[in-house]
């Protein structure tokens, strides 16, 4: 089969890593990939317009698409690939909604009595921060439309809040906020694979959003992940019967079948999880830490969701544990420093993976070439060897004045 990922980062050169070991697989292609994509896959320029990429689809006869990040999907790339008779593994627009529109998501889930916080929704920056005043601290401010991550200010104090306000509505594409209750608890991710119907569960995970130690400084797209996070006995039952299945059912009732993967973004409260955001996508870099886990052929997976026949297949796991640890360029997430030395070692250290995310190929070699730039996933027997290991292989890198959480984990091992 001919395959196609579609994406350049460290979640994509991951799914170009798993689909790569498919005996289904005769040629993968990557849009528009990066240096360790093309490693695996042939590296096809694009500049992110969906109808061009579907027609090259179509001219070369892929067999099979994966989507990596968002964006594309909120545009409709789903669509215009469906629309020529081509398989792509990823929501259509209109499901996709669950994350290009917070204001839409949290609607939906008021409707379908999914667990959430609070909130409001506003357009009007008069009416939002009245609504603030009234409402007080601690607060969360998002940004409803896509943001990479980086929409969301929690605010211990009125100012930010405001701030975090107006910074969203003012400005000449006056979007919409939403402002929402502060939950408190661990977060964890739940991925789900579901063909509309069918929903399979993936190893829960957990992404580390701060950009430092400590869950302190700014939010980030995530600065490492842990797969699988030890959740209480009951809790995956839970988020299944009370978040994703109203999700998938309430969708296909209104009319749309999902089929991809949900992203559930999860706050455990003392009454149980609480949904702080849903994706339409594998989380980054929650899918570094997952895939290396899952034994499941994931061609094999993806064209059961696409063909609506996942109830025919259960994914099964390699009983290790994962940690990926994001090395970042200085600067990261407001100004990234592009074009700094970057050198991988010949051969990974024993149980290391290195995915790439912002590198470009110079003359002298790998370059920095955005914010997040390369993920060390480490494997091991239990969470401690394997951040034992993916620490070792940060080690083995060399890229000076890299940012990097010296704490992934670590609240987990505890
Ligand atoms: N790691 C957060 C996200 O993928 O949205």
């Amino acid at each position: 089969m001919k395959i196609l990922v579609v994406g350049s980062g460290g979640r994509e050169h991951a799914l170009c890593w798993k689909v790569a070991q498919s005996p289904r697989v005769t040629q993968l292609y990557a849009a528009p990939g990066n240096p360790g994509m093309a490693e695996l896959a042939e590296c096809i320029p694009w500049d992110g317009d969906v109808a061009w990429l579907a027609d090259w689809a179509l001219s070369e006869g892929i067999d099979l698409t994966l989507v990596g990040p968002e964006a594309p999907l909120v545009e409709g790339i789903a669509d215009a690939f469906q629309a020529r008779g081509l398989r792509i593994f990823g929501p259509t627009q209109k499901a996709a909604m669950i994350e290009g529109s917070k204001a839409y998501a949290k609607g939906l889930m008021q409707r379908l009595g999914i667990p959430t916080a609070r909130h409001r929704s506003f357009s009007d920056p008069l009416e939002a921060l009245a609504y603030l005043e009234q409402v007080g601290v601690p607060i969360v401010v998002k940004d409803s439309g896509l943001a990479a991550g980086k929409g969301v200010t929690v605010a211990t104090e009125l100012q930010q809040a405001r701030q975090a306000v107006l910074n969203i509505l003012s400005g000449p594409e006056r979007g919409e906020v939403v402002i929402e209750s502060y939950l408190e608890g661990p977060e964890v991710t739940v991925l789900a694979l579901t063909d509309g119907v069918t929903i399979r569960p993936l190893l829960p995970s957990q992404d580390h959003k701060r950009l430092l130690d400590g869950d302190t400084g700014p939010m980030t797209g995530g600065m490492g992940a842990i797969c699988p996070y030890p959740l209480a006995p009951g809790v995956l039952k839970e988020v299944e019967e009370r978040i994703l299945r109203p999700l998938v059912d309430g969708l296909r009732a209104e009319g749309i079948v999902y089929r991809g993967v949900v992203y559930a973004g999860l706050m455990l409260t003392d009454e149980g999880p609480m949904v702080l955001e849903f994706n339409a996508r594998f989380g980054d870099p929650e899918c570094q830490a997952l895939l290396p886990l899952l034994e499941t052929d994931l061609v094999e997976l993806a064209l059961a969701v696409v063909e609506g026949r996942l109830h025919e297949l259960e994914p099964t796991w390699r009983p290790m544990a994962s940690a990926c640890v994001v090395m970042a360029a200085p600067g990261y997430p407001d100004a990234p420093h592009k074009g700094l030395p970057l050198r991988l070692p010949p051969r990974p250290p024993q149980g290391v993976l290195y995915f790439q995310a912002g590198t470009r190929r110079s003359p002298q070699g790998l370059v920095t070439h955005g914010g997040r730039v390369l993920n060390v996933v480490g494997l091991g027997q239990d969470l401690k060897e394997a951040l034992q290991r993916a620490y070792a292989g940060v080690e083995a890198v060399e890229f000076e004045h890299a940012v990097f959480r010296r704490d992934i984990g670590r609240k987990a091992l505890w």
